[in-house]
């Protein structure tokens, strides 16, 4: 069956206190209209609207343009924000899902389900109902003796007795799209006559009115958790990245901390590998097989391959090949790329440079815009001083080269294979290869001054 869906994200909660529309605020690291966005494709459903408020080029930016948008300048009520996408379903068939845009919760199985249950019934419409301890704020689910839905009767147009009614509805619907689109004409004269403001729960009571088979079917109160305050975006964050981190070790990871691991939804890790507490792995990263990451460490649009550790560290766009041991405390930043069997200690800095294999990098080092050969040492408090922004502005060396202690590159400056720098030279020329540079202080020697000075 031809499936479509409407997602409603027009109207703002001033309780967000937020200069961003609300769908954008990112729950477990992406935006929570991205997460429903996600539910809906993994279930099947391609052909998505969204109706959104004035403040849409970042949800515009974000989703893309495989979604269609329209705008609901005023946010007259959910009925009235499906009106603006009645060019879209205009002489469309099949099933409509409408939906809320801040329920980051909502499974992908959840949306199938519905979509099954619709095409196996002849539904005009299904609503996803729950029971739920707490029915304040929800419109309630009202039934006749048969047990049929007869009405949705919202908070406020509720009396005593409906108040009691436990079961409530989700906001999610599943509509016959042809149906929805004949109501959608209906509803638009009742705006007319009434406040000017109508909710979709209107559009049941007209196909219930016409005659036609109205349903509802179960779930987890949890599938349209709405986002209404900070507080709820915690809540939100931690159950998505529960499901992430359970996916996860589904995979073959060990998570010593899932309290302190949090973990982006397009993270790749592969078997073995560990990751001790406090981790936080953003945007896209990939990591190998049986890997060590952690405890306390960053990372962020960043490669790892097998057999890697990476202890208390920070690396951000960078790429560190298999067999690399790192830190504690490096930080790998803007295009740091670091070839095989490379053994890097702590406090290095290592920024925009690639490293060939089997580099061993000491203590305190700071490598900036440069070109490892292979195979290289750089002794403990080295530093490569370059030009900021200037990226010709390069430190070049070749393969075998020793760096010695305290010694500083002044780039641009190349260094020739197999060339040695001893410890505490500023090297400001080229240095052939198989040369030593030195440049030193020789000290004065006094004898017995320190006898002389008590
Ligand atoms: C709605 C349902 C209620 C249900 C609840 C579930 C109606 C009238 N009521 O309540 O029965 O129990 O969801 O959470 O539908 N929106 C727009 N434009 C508007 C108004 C709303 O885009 O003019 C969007 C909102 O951004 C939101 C969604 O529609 O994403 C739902 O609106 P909201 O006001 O949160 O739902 P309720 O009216 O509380
Ligand atoms: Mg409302």
């Amino acid at each position: 069956m031809e499936t479509c869906a409407i997602i409603l994200a027009a109207s703002e909660d001033d309780r967000m206190r937020t200069a961003d529309t609300k769908v954008m605020l990112a729950a477990a690291g992406k935006p929570v209209v991205s997460w429903v966005k996600k539910a809906l494709d993994q279930a099947g459903i391609h052909d998505q609207m969204y109706i959104v408020s004035y403040r849409q080029e970042k949800v515009r930016e974000e989703l893309g343009e495989s979604v269609a948008f329209a705008l609901q300048e005023i946010p007259l009520g959910t009925g009235h924000a499906v009106t603006q996408a009645e060019p879209f379903l205009y002489e469309r068939k099949g099933a409509t899902v409408v939906m809320a845009g801040d329920t980051p919760l909502v499974r992908a199985e959840t949306l199938s389900g519905l979509i099954r249950s619709f095409e196996q019934g002849s539904w005009g419409a299904l609503v996803l109902t729950a029971e739920v301890e707490d029915p304040a704020g929800y419109g309630r689910i009202v039934r006749n003796d048969a047990g049929d839905l007869i009405a949705i009767v919202e908070e406020l147009e509720s009396d005593a007795k409906t108040k009691k009614i436990s079961e409530v509805n989700s906001g999610i619907y599943c509509f016959d799209t042809e149906l929805l689109y004949q109501a959608m004409n209906r509803i638009e004269e009742r705006e007319e006559q009434d406040s000017g403001r109508f909710p979709l729960t209107d559009v049941i009571d007209i196909l219930s009115r016409q005659g036609v088979r109205v349903g509802t079917l179960s779930i987890d109160p949890v599938d349209f958790f709405k986002i209404r305050s900070r507080r709820d975006l915690s809540i939100a964050s931690r159950e998505l990245n529960n499901r992430v981190l359970e996916r996860i070790m589904n995979d073959g990871v060990t998570i010593l901390d899932p309290q302190t691991t949090w973990v982006d939804d397009d993270v790749v890790i592969g078997e073995d590998t560990i990751i001790l507490p406090g981790c936080r792995i953003h945007n896209s990263c990939v990591i190998g097989k049986n890997c060590t990451i952690g405890p306390n460490t960053n990372l962020s649009f960043t490669y790892i391959g097998d057999h890697s550790t990476l202890t208390q560290s920070e690396a951000r766009q960078a790429s560190i090949d298999k067999n690399c041991q790192i830190g504690p405390w490096a930080n790998l930043t803007d295009g740091a790329e670091i070839a095989e069997n490379c053994v890097i200690g702590s406090n290095v800095d290592i920024n925009n440079s690639r490293l060939g294999a089997d580099c061993l990098i000491h203590n305190q080092v700071s490598l900036n815009q440069a070109e490892l050969g292979e195979g290289v040492t750089v002794g403990s408090q080295v530093s490569f001083a370059y030009n900021e922004g200037d990226l010709d502005n390069r430190i070049i060396v070749g393969n075998h080269c020793f760096i010695g202690s305290q010694s500083c590159l002044i780039a641009p400056v190349t260094l020739g294979n197999n060339s040695y720098v001893a410890a505490g030279t500023v090297v400001t020329r080229d240095v052939p290869k198989n040369a030593l540079a030195i440049g030193r202080q020789t000290p004065e020697i006094k004898d017995n001054w320190v006898l002389r000075r008590r």
